[in-house]
């Protein structure tokens, strides 16, 4: 099997598996639209503003505003929904992109003042462009900002640390001005944050020890696709909630810390194309929900932990394009869940395969031959699968198609896993 294939398919194995797991815990805060029949001129401000973004949007091509008009009660506009208790208060807006890039424009500056009951504002993968507005800390209760996959410049917002609530911070990829980690470092009085995406948005040098602060509530962390630099903080095993760490195709260097075993919740830990040197920390054996670990395109020596046979929910192991070497320990080829893929190729290994492992997707190939070849394309499939909001900006229609379902997906996952939702209109056009 072709490897673009196989790692497609590992990830939407990934996703159901993560799906099914997180189906358990969901307290839902849902905020119904309310029919308002009853409109006080005095409360339209919310309607204004929500027409001060309409106008703004320059291309609709699939007419996502067309139900913004005179005849309908703006809190029965497609994608708002308003509050049950503060009447005509909008407190969710949802227009992210179901059709990749269907608005275009610019939104208002002012947006965290005008619509000041904002809980959640989803706008991601649509092509919304100009400078992140830097009101939303006016909107003080806001939960979760989605501005994903959008084409912002600009830099990343550093006042966001005063939304004290914040569970969920979606900024990736857009094609920000390079700069530097402060915008972690300014999250760090968000007690309660649980999922930050700052993959893909240009953010450079190091050292990313600004991660330790983060709140230990956090479960989500993906800053791939990024030029982080320096190395993995000890400091890493703070985050004792991580359960998705995603640091791939950065230039992270120095040693996986040992500490990194005290993210027991970890379930997947992606550092795909670094510059990682040292050998695999034997630790890593603690991490018991691990089920996805990629490692592939570093400068990992050394030899395969036995400990990793303790991890009995592995399902896929990526270490392709390292300097690892020794035989492969009998007790990683026993366990039980290595189900999708066990990718070993251009590495040092010596000795056969473990007669135990029985796999269909084993990848053994270039062991003890020298290829320069550094596979790391194909990685950009899984990248951009796993990453809210690339799906944007992928060319060919046929990946588009398969990764609207992706990212529909993923949305529904990072819901599950955050515990909140509200009221998203969800309008699905085929
Ligand atoms: C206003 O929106 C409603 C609901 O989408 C639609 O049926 C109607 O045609 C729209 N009216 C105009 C003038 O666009
Ligand atoms: C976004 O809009 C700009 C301006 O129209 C256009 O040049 C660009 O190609 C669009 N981006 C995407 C990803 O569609
Ligand atoms: C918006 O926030 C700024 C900065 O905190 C503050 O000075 C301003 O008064 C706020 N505006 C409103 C309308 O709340
Ligand atoms: C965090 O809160 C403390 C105390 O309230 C304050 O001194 C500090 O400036 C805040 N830091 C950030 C990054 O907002
Ligand atoms: C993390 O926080 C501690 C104390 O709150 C501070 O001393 C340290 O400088 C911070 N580190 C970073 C990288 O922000
Ligand atoms: C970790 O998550 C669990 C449930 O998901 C929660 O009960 C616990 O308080 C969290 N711990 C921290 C430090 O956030
Ligand atoms: C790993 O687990 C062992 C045994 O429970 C414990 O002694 C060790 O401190 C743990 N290591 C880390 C880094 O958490
Ligand atoms: C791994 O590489 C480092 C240098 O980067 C070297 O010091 C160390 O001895 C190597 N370890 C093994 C087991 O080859
Ligand atoms: C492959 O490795 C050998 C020594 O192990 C070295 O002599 C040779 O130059 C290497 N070839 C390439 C293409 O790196």
């Amino acid at each position: 099997m072709a490897v673009p294939m196989l790692q497609h398919s590992a990830t939407f194995s990934w996703l159901i598996s993560l799906t099914s797991f997180f189906i358990i815990s969901t307290a839902f805060l849902s905020f119904k639209s309310n029919s308002a029949t009853a409109l006080s001129p005095s409360n339209d401000a919310d309607r204004d503003a929500l027409l001060a973004l309409k106008e703004r949007v320059v291309e609709d091509p699939y007419g996502a505003l067309n139900s913004w008009n005179e005849s309908l009660h703006f809190c029965n506009w497609e994608g708002v929904s308003c509050s049950q208790r503060h009447v005509n208060r909008v407190v969710a807006l949802d227009l992210g992109g179901q059709q990749l890039n269907q608005l275009h424009g610019t939104i208002p500056a002012d947006i965290g003042q005008t619509l000041p009951n904002l809980l959640g504002l989803y706008l991601g993968c649509n092509n919304f462009t100009g400078p992140m507005p830097l009101s939303f800390p006016n909107a003080s209760g806001l939960v979760q900002l989605d501005l994903s996959g959008n084409s912002f410049s600009g830099t990343l917002p550093l006042n966001l640390g005063s939304l004290k609530g914040v569970l969920d911070i979606s900024l990736g990829h857009n094609p920000f001005e390079p700069q530097d980690l402060r915008f972690l470092t300014s999250l760090n009085n968000c007690s309660s944050l649980k999922a930050l995406d700052v993959g893909n948005s240009n953010l450079r040098g190091g050292s990313p020890s600004s991660i330790s602060n983060l709140s230990s509530t956090l479960q989500i962390l993906i800053a791939g696709q990024n030029q982080i630099s320096g190395a993995i903080p000890s400091g890493i095993g703070n985050l004792i909630n991580l359960s998705f760490l995603a640091l791939q195709g950065n230039s992270i260097e120095g040693e996986i810390p040992t500490s990194i075993a005290k993210l027991t919740m970890l379930q997947t830990l992606w550092l795909s194309g670094n510059r990682i040197s040292g050998s695999i920390p034997s630790s890593i054996g603690n991490m018991t929900q691990l089920g996805q670990l990629y490692l592939d395109s570093n400068y990992l020596n050394g030899s395969l932990p036995r400990s990793l046979g303790n991890c009995q929910n592995l399902q896929l192991l990526i270490l392709s394009q390292n300097f690892l070497s020794g035989v492969i320990p009998k007790e990683i080829a026993r366990l039980p869940s290595i189900s999708i893929s066990f990718n070993l190729d251009h590495n040092s290994f010596t000795g056969p395969l473990p007669v135990d492992l029985q796999l269909e997707d084993v990848n053994y190939d270039n062991n003890n031959a020298n290829s320069s070849t550094r596979n790391f394309i194909s990685e950009e499939c899984l990248v951009a699968a796993m990453s809210i909001g690339i799906a944007c900006s992928l060319e060919s229609p046929h990946d588009r198609m398969n990764m609207k379902n992706v990212v529909a997906e993923l949305h529904a996952i990072r819901e599950k896993i955050i515990s909140v939702k509200i009221s998203r209109t969800h309008h699905i056009r085929s």
